[in-house]
């Protein structure tokens, strides 16, 4: 494998990023994106998350519009992309079939194609956003490497592997993956068991985590395990500064030893708000440990 990245590149120095994968959904005009964006910057949160399929293919044009409304914004705020996932939809009427495709041909174009819809020069982290099962790492790794060969891309980095996956590609990679974005929040704790953390720690990676609050779910009180989290984050709430459910739930995903940068996914801006509060709660061992219990609804083995 080679070499481990430095661990806080300069695209990492806060442990959140905003996500843009709802950002079209209920009102969103490009004055009201820009104004969350601008808020971001101010916060701290200085770099954004997006991919092509987003919207329906249509996020990353929004954001292109957006962020002229600023000039300088686009110097402030690091763009993090994806690409990979075709599937049906009103403006490919061709495709009949979902599929994968992280060959190098397209890699290059989807990033060609990012640059141009965001108005940018460079994506800072470029994320293959799916494992392709049908192109082989070689191709995959070159059109990653030439990519920031040319400049086009700075980072370039996965989503959704698999520690195994994550190991075949680096190893053809130049200069090392940045990091794996993969779920995980308080009702989904797979990379703690399934190896993938264990890998980034090992080569001193940061993961990226994508729905810190489940998606929303973690509010769902008819849901048995935030019902309980829920209960617990009440207890423990005083000894945080009054700590929310939500920010008790960032803090949990930031706390674990990896530093797991949290991709926020709201579209509030009072949310944002309070979402960056959690960067300065530090769970003490016994608080992180009772919502892994309530999250699961047992006792650890
Ligand atoms: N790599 C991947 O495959 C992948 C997959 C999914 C997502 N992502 C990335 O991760 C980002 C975040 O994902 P996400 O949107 O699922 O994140 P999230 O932060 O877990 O969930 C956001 C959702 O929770 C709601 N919410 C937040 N606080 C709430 C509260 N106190 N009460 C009730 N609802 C609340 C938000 O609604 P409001 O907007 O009303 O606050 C929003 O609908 C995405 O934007 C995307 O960039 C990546």
């Amino acid at each position: 494998m080679p070499n481990s990245q430095n661990t806080s590149p300069d695209i990492f120095q806060f442990p959140m990023v905003y996500g843009t994968w709802r950002m079209l959904d209920g009102a969103h005009s490009s004055q009201d994106i820009n104004r969350r964006l601008n808020r971001c910057v101010e916060l701290g949160i200085t770099a954004i998350d997006t991919a092509e399929i987003y919207g329906g293919y249509a996020v990353e044009a929004a954001l292109g519009d957006a962020m002229a409304l600023s000039p300088g914004l686009h110097e402030k705020l690091r763009v993090i992309t994806k690409s990979g996932i075709y599937v049906p939809n009103p403006k490919n009427p061709e495709r009949t079939v979902g599929f994968y495709d992280a060959s190098a041909a397209q890699l290059k174009k989807s990033v060609e194609a990012s640059l141009r819809l965001m108005g940018r020069d460079r994506i800072d982290l470029f994320l293959v956003h799916r494992p392709d099962w049908f192109t082989s790492i070689d191709d995959t790794a070159t059109g990653l490497n030439q990519l920031i060969r040319e400049g086009k891309i700075q980072y370039a980095g996965v989503s959704n592997y698999s520690p195994t996956q994550f190991a075949a590609l680096n190893s053809r990679m130049d200069t090392g993956l940045l990091t794996n974005q993969v779920e995980f929040h308080l009702l989904n704790m797979e990379p703690i068991t399934d190896g993938t953390f264990d890998l980034c720690l090992q080569h001193r990676i940061r993961p990226m985590a994508w729905s810190p609050l489940a998606g929303g779910k973690l509010f769902d009180k008819n849901n048995p395990a935030s019902a309980r989290l829920a209960s617990v984050a009440t207890s423990m709430s005083a000894k945080y500064g009054d700590a929310t459910l939500e920010q008790l739930a960032y803090a949990w995903v930031m706390g674990h030893p990896s530093r797991p940068i949290a991709v926020i996914g709201t579209n509030k801006l009072e949310r944002i708000e309070s979402a960056v509060q959690a960067e300065s709660i530090t769970l003490e061992r016994e608080d992180w440990y009772a919502l892994w219990v309530a999250a699961q609804g047992h006792n650890i083995p």
